[in-house]
């Protein structure tokens, strides 16, 4: 089960009761089974003990300035990165939403690839370690490091509840899509975090319908990120084009909303 703890006087405080409200009504079986800790203080951590601490790790929290993130922004573009590739392609600094914000790397990448890029996201638990990863970013020296300072995270909640809720701050050019899919390894090979990100999120049952109202809200395109040996979504728009990556690929609809 998942137990909190929230100092009064973090300045993530407000937000953090917020989320666990949402937590307690609309994912109360959140790391049922699992030992788990969210502790908010300077910092947004989940602990885990027992047996959850051997296949999960002792504790996890954001960091989207991590020395990996920033290696990969050095060594790598906008004409080496797939996801560059397929977001950015010839536009010229497009606004992008990132509908699946997650960890925040790729919305790194493509906000320093030239992209204005607002995230979204969904989970109260990534959403509130995102915040806070991106809240104590902002004064870190290695903000120098960025050619184009942050991306921007949006209100809780997806871009389509957002949009009923409140506004979508603009409208974008194009929508990055990369949901949960299923889990097909269980070995140990599969990444910490994505264990994690599988027991914390589950994987996304509304991917199509979600994809085919995104693809109303994009002036320019919709790019769904899919495992290599997975066919592409087929969604209400034809796809138009893909970029391969390494273990996954970009799939591409066109459109013409504007
Ligand atoms: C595979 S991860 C994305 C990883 C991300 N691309 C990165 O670079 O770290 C998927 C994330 O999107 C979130 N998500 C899935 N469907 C969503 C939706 N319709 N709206 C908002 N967030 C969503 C999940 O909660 C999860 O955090």
């Amino acid at each position: 089960m998942l137990s909190f703890i929230i100092e009064k006087d973090s300045v993530f405080a407000s937000v953090a009761e917020k989320m666990q409200s949402l937590i307690e009504e609309k994912y109360p079986s959140v790391l049922k089974d699992s030992d788990a800790l969210l502790t908010v203080s300077d910092d947004v951590t989940l602990s885990f003990h027992d047996d959850s601490s051997k296949v999960l790790g002792s504790s996890f929290s954001i960091d989207i300035l991590n020395d990996e993130i920033l290696w990969r922004l050095r060594h790598s573009g906008r004409s080496s990165e797939p996801v560059c590739k397929a977001v950015i392609g010839k536009l010229e600094n497009p606004v992008v939403f990132d509908a699946t914000a997650g960890l925040g790397r790729e919305s790194l990448i493509l906000q320093n690839s030239g992209a204005k890029v607002h995230m979204f996201e969904r989970n109260p638990i990534i959403y509130l370690m995102l915040f806070a990863s991106l809240h104590k970013s902002k004064s870190a020296d290695k903000l120098t490091l960025l050619k184009n300072s942050l991306p921007v995270l949006s209100p809780y909640g997806s871009v389509l509840e957002v949009k009923k809720n409140s506004e979508l701050p603009c409208v974008p050019d194009v929508i990055y899509y990369d949901p949960m899919f299923p889990q097909r390894k269980k070995s140990a090979l599969v990444k910490r975090e994505m264990r994690i990100f599988h027991e914390l999120v589950g994987f996304d049952e509304d991917t199509v319908e979600t994809a085919n109202e995104l693809l109303k809200i994009c002036k320019h395109h919709l790019v769904v990120k899919r495992p290599s040996n997975e066919a592409p979504l087929e969604l209400n728009v034809k796809r138009s084009s893909f970029i391969d990556g390494k273990a996954c690929r970009f799939d591409c609809y066109y459109v013409k909303n504007d």
